[in-house]
């Protein structure tokens, strides 16, 4: 972020969505009643009001959203408006049909639910603009607004748009990237398939083809696709910026987004948000979203972050739609506190009863107020009121995980090696590993200064360019420890395999190479032995390799499969520092060995506390604040002293938190025990 600023808030920002233009003017009243009562500071407006705002093309009624501002500010609650952009109105696509998205198989996207148009073309950027322009011309100065949020969600329900319009920018893009088709055809290959390039004209998207496209353009037109997004918010907000001042935001989706180079994006926004919702089937989903506040307080380098959206319990969209049990959203929310957030609101305040979410769960659900749901939102207000010295600290990791979204993209294209070896589903189980060791961690790019770590894991990076290559490689030699997974340093920024082969790139860091993989077939469980301390027997499965080595140690190997008898995991002292290699798939279960051996080389010591227990700290100006959530059924004691500031209760270094009960516990800054 280039000028950090946090809204006019006092203490912690609570509160949701507000869609009150699908509700009459009693409701309103009664909502700002109940919002007083849960202790609702910030409401999000505005979002899908496009076509209220703006009934007809260059027509405008702001007289409710008018009414609207007052009367929140009249009751001392602050506003987060909304650019609407994410909803063009009927009449843009029926004035506009050019502008409508094409996907990728060529058909047409029309309106009747939500999604931009198309980012690249000059209508919709138009009619973007000078709705921004004229919300902030309006309510630069309206004592309610206290920050903006331009549009929702970029990325989805649309982000890649193969349109004329999108095609013809793509051009230009390319022409500003490459120089020349010979650039060009240089960087995606294109003698393979005799592909080349001899007219700018020729070159098109990747749309449909007939069987797997180029790799290269695949991955420059996801890079493409981010650069036309971000260019949507930078004109929006440069429109809002003509007139106001407050902060301007845009919600991420951390983990969950796809389309979003998220180290980009928060350099552009005041302050980062992010939404993030459990994903029913995974039945640790509190890990999943641990991962995800870590992500989001990386991505803001640290600084605090607004919770924009999550649920108060069941979402709609997924094929079971889960309601959150008693005390789990509490602890929902808190662990996002504990990692970061100085802002916790929800989608959305009250639910609707109309339209595609109405099974959507919220702050006051169709049931109202006297509900367990509405009651445990107003316990939630309370306790935010409570933790509000919270404000401000920061958590503070002496490991990270490398996380690159160009490499996601670039693993995750067609025809690999394995389709069981996936960018996400490693990158949960490494963090997972952490997780369950207590190790906070950032995340960061390669190409981070990463001096200040002890660690530094890297479960999927499979495109790693050679400056990235080089800075992990230095990390190692001034003393840090890497712990690289296999399928790793494989491919340049073209989606070129590196010269020298595969992993060719940390050959020094690591002490190895990959000669050829030796991916298992589907359900095939293999073993490997673990010779390092006790000897073990570790499962493992997917994924051998013929590893080369070029002066690492073995400390594990195969025992059945194409690879037995060759190395699976490895260990290698070069300069200062150790590089870790770990050549097969283990499961968070049979990382643990690795970690530990890890973890000793780097000199990080983790907290041995009961299984099930997150605890995260916060840090301020001389006090720490002790998130500790309990996740498991049972009690958990914590070698802690201090003041748990959501009961008041003193612990004197011995605290028990109840079965999914939540400590917040405040104590003179330094170590757990
Ligand atoms: C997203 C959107 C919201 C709403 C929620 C439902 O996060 O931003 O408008 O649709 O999902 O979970």
């Amino acid at each position: 972020m280039t000028n950090f600023s946090w809204p006019q808030v006092d203490g912690l920002a609570y509160g949701g969505d507000y869609n009150p233009e699908q509700w009459p003017r009693e409701t309103w009243r009664e909502d700002v009643a109940l919002m007083r009562e849960a202790g609702v500071n910030l409401v999000s407006v505005g979002i899908f009001s496009w076509a209220m705002l703006e009934p007809r093309e260059g027509e405008y009624d702001f007289s409710w959203m008018d009414e609207l501002l007052d009367l929140l500010h009249e009751h001392g609650i602050a506003a987060d408006l909304a650019t609407p952009t994410v909803a063009p109105p009927a009449w843009f696509y029926a004035n506009h049909p050019d502008a409508r998205v094409i996907d990728k198989d060529g058909l047409v996207v029309g309106p009747g639910s939500r999604g931009m148009a198309s980012h690249s073309h000059p209508a919709y950027q138009e009619a973007c603009v000078r709705i921004s322009r004229r919300l902030a011309e309006r309510y630069a100065d309206h004592p309610a607004v206290v920050m903006w949020h331009v549009h929702n969600e970029y990325g989805v329900p649309v982000g890649e748009d193969y349109s004329p319009a999108a095609v013809a920018a793509w051009r230009e893009w390319l022409k500003a990237r490459y120089g020349s088709l010979d650039g060009l055809n240089q960087a995606w290959g294109t003698m393979f398939w005799g592909q080349v390039y001899g007219e700018w004209e020729h070159v098109g998207a990747p749309a449909k083809t007939a069987t797997t496209g180029n790799p290269a353009q695949q991955l420059d037109f996801m890079r493409f696709t981010d650069d036309q997004l971000r260019a949507c918010f930078s004109r929006e907000k440069a429109a809002i910026r003509e007139f106001a001042t407050q902060p301007v935001t845009t919600n991420f989706m951390a983990h969950q987004s796809w389309n979003c180079d998220l180290w980009k994006w928060a350099e552009l926004v005041d302050v980062v948000a992010d939404d993030h919702y459990l994903w029913a089937p995974d039945p640790e989903a509190h890990v999943a979203l641990a991962l995800s506040a870590d992500l989001t307080r990386s991505v803001a380098r640290g600084r605090p972050w607004i919770l924009m959206e999550h649920s108060t319990s069941a979402v709609n969209w997924q094929g079971r739609n889960v309601a959150k049990r008693p005390g789990e959203m509490r602890r929902n929310a808190l662990t996002h506190l504990g990692r970061g957030a100085d802002a916790i609101m929800f989608f959305q305040w009250r639910a609707s009863r109309s339209g595609a979410e109405k099974f959507h769960s919220a702050m006051v659900p169709h049931a109202g107020p006297r509900s367990r749901v509405f009651r445990e939102v107003v316990e939630l207000g309370g306790h935010l009121a409570d933790l509000a010295p919270v404000k401000g600290s920061e958590v503070r990791a002496e490991a990270a995980v490398l996380y690159d979204w160009e490499s996601l993209w670039a693993q995750d294209l067609e025809w690999r090696p394995s389709d069981d070896v996936q960018f996400r589903e490693r990158m949960r189980a490494f963090y997972e590993r952490l997780w369950r060791d207590n190790v906070t961690v950032d995340f960061a790019l390669p190409t981070h200064d990463l001096s200040a770590y002890k660690l530094v894991v890297a479960p999927a990076s499979y495109l790693l360019t050679k400056d990235g290559a080089e800075n992990l490689t230095r990390y190692v030699e001034g003393g840090g420890t890497l712990l690289v997974n296999f399928f790793s340093g494989i491919v340049d920024e073209n989606e070129a395999v590196h010269a020298g082969g595969f992993l060719a790139p940390l050959k020094d860091a690591l002490g190895v190479t990959v000669e050829e993989f030796l991916p298992l077939r589907e359900g095939e469980g293999a073993s490997v032995r673990w010779a390092r301390g006790e000897e073990t027997l570790l499962p493992a499965d997917v994924w051998q390799e013929d590893i080369q080595l070029h002066g690492a140690e073995v400390v594990a190997e195969h025992i059945s499969g194409p690879g037995a008898g060759k190395p699976a995991v490895t260990r290698h002292e070069r300069g200062a520092g150790v590089g870790w290699y770990v050549g097969t798939r283990l499961d968070v279960r049979s990382l643990a060995p690795v970690f530990e051996a890890a973890y000793a080389d780097a000199g990080i010591v983790p907290d041995r506390l009961p299984e099930d227990l997150e605890v995260v700290t916060r840090h301020g100006d001389g006090e720490d604040f002790v998130v500790a959530v309990n996740h498991a059924d049972a009690p958990a004691r914590l070698p802690l002293a201090g003041t748990d500031l959501l009961t008041g209760a003193v612990a004197d270094g011995d605290l028990e938190i109840p079965a999914g009960g939540v400590a917040v516990v405040r104590r003179p800054g330094g170590a757990i025990a």
